[in-house]
């Protein structure tokens, strides 16, 4: 097979969004619809891929800053022919070029590979049907059932209007011949537009064959042009996202109540209840159990853990057999070893917490370190931060934090040491002793009174 050229097209303004945001830029799955179309671009080891970009292009551009890929201006929008036009430095004589629509994410990468494969000295159009094809061109075919010509909505006929075999937009040819025809392109047509569709006439005329490949999966090639295409795609999207997570023996209490944004690969017996949300990487080991409500972020959950409802996670590592939840809350760089048990209305920011320790009520620990079978008391709070600066609460093994004690940092909590509840502890505690601070005396006032209501 000769080299390939992906040329992906999204200079569209895309002015039916209603939005400041590069139409492109919008995001399925948590990832921008034209990253979607890249990614395709990409698992088809081309030569290069081009994008024509246009409405907001630096912005575009810069959120592919990292990728090979050869950006290609088109200020004034003069139809899809006028698009591959200005990519044309940048084709190769000797290779195939493959057109993606860069508002289209669910593109298959499988149907992009045959249609390559079939534009050996070919003109290779994907086309679908469309129960209400209005709006796209149409695919004229003659007699014999070969493709003769694409007419686009606002200059076909009324014969025409009634065919339903609709253009993708979608097309793969060898270059020799591309470079050709769009030199010979006009706008003679009802839009005054350089319209790619042209080429098939032109095809026919020098006595290439063109073949349309008819997907039957529609949602794989539909383009987003609103925010309720947007919201349709989204849903299909995450229906087949939910769908290979049922397939792989994940057991989903809803599968239409679930979203992942980004990826989500589970061991086996993994189970999740609705309405979680997964985004960036995240990772369930075996018999992993996320109860309703969930939002987890770039996460590793190790096997046997259980997460209790309405608890969100972020850039956090949990181990083996944990307990977390409900309402805890997981904030960045925090790490969880195995048997920790982390209980409701608990926030916990890059804290290390290691084997069978429990915070399991209404505490914060951040910029800490706990050890193993550490036991922090109701209503603990780790004072890591002056107004200006942060720092560490070291609390080691063994030790017993009493409920409501604040722990002002820098601090360190000894081996063994308990702390009487209601402390606020400034200075380090030593291992194995009580240690307590408290106001001295506890009194009792006799004959004391409730304040009463004024009367009126
Ligand atoms: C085009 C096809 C039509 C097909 C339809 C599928 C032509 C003439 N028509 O229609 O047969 O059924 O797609 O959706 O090709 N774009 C540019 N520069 C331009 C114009 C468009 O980059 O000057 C890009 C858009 O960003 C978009 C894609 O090309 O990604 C298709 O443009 P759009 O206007 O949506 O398609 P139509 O011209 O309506
Ligand atoms: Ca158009």
């Amino acid at each position: 097979m000769s080299k390939l050229n992906i040329v992906i097209l999204a200079a569209g303004k895309g002015t039916r969004m209603y939005s400041n945001q590069p139409k492109v830029l919008h995001t399925v799955g948590g990832k921008s619809i034209l990253e979607h179309v890249i990614d395709c671009a990409k698992s088809l080891k081309p030569h290069k891929i081009i994008v024509v970009y246009g409405f907001g292009g630096d912005t575009v551009k810069q959120a592919f800053a990292h990728e090979d890929i050869i950006w290609v201006n088109q200020a004034e929008q003069y139809g899809t022919g006028h698009a591959v036009q200005q990519a044309v430095a940048h084709l190769e004589v000797d290779a195939d070029t493959l057109i993606l629509l860069g508002d289209v994410p669910l593109i298959d990468a499988k149907a992009c590979q045959k249609l390559v494969e079939q534009a050996q000295n070919k003109l290779a159009i994907l086309s679908f049907n469309k129960a209400d094809p209005t709006g796209y061109g149409r695919i004229v075919r003659n007699a014999m059932y070969g493709v003769t010509a694409i007419v686009e909505h606002k200059d076909a006929s009324e014969e025409q209007h009634k065919i339903t075999e609709v253009n993708t937009g979608i097309m793969a040819m060898p270059n020799v011949h591309l470079l050709q025809w769009l030199s010979k392109l006009t706008n003679n047509n009802a839009q005054g537009e350089y319209y790619l569709t042209d080429i098939v006439a032109l095809a026919v005329q020098d006595n290439v064959n063109v073949v349309a490949e008819i997907t039957t999966d529609e949602w794989s090639v539909t383009g987003i042009n609103s925010k309720t295409d947007l919201s349709q795609i989204e849903r299909v999207y995450q229906s087949r996202a939910a769908q290979k997570l049922l397939l792989q023996g994940v057991t989903l209490r809803d599968p239409a109540r679930i979203d992942v944004r980004g990826s989500l690969s589970c061991g086996r017996d993994v189970e999740i209840d609705i309405n979680c949300v997964f985004e960036g990487t995240v990772t369930l080991g075996d018999n992993v159990k996320i109860a309703a409500n969930c939002v987890i972020k770039n996460a590793v959950i190790a096997a046997g853990t259980q997460v209790a409802p309405f608890t969100h996670i972020d850039d956090t590592q949990i181990g083996e057999n944990a307990r977390i939840g409900p309402f805890a809350r997981l904030r960045p760089g925090t790490t969880l070893a195995a048997d920790t048990h982390i209980g409701n209305f608990v926030e916990l920011k890059n804290a290390q917490v290691d084997v069978g320790s429990k915070i399991n009520h209404l505490s914060y620990v951040g910029d800490s370190s706990v050890g193993k079978n550490v036991n922090i008391g109701a209503g603990t709070i780790t004072c890591n931060y002056d107004g200006a600066n942060k720092f560490r609460t070291v609390i080691e093994d063994d030790a017993f934090i009493g409920s409501d004690s604040q722990l002002v940092a820098p601090i360190t909590i000894g081996r063994g040491a308990t702390i009487a509840a209601g402390s606020t502890i400034t200075r380090d505690a030593p291992p194995d002793q009580l240690t307590f601070c408290r106001a001295k005396e506890q009194k009792s006032i006799a004959g004391w009174k409730r304040p009463q209501k004024l009367k009126k």
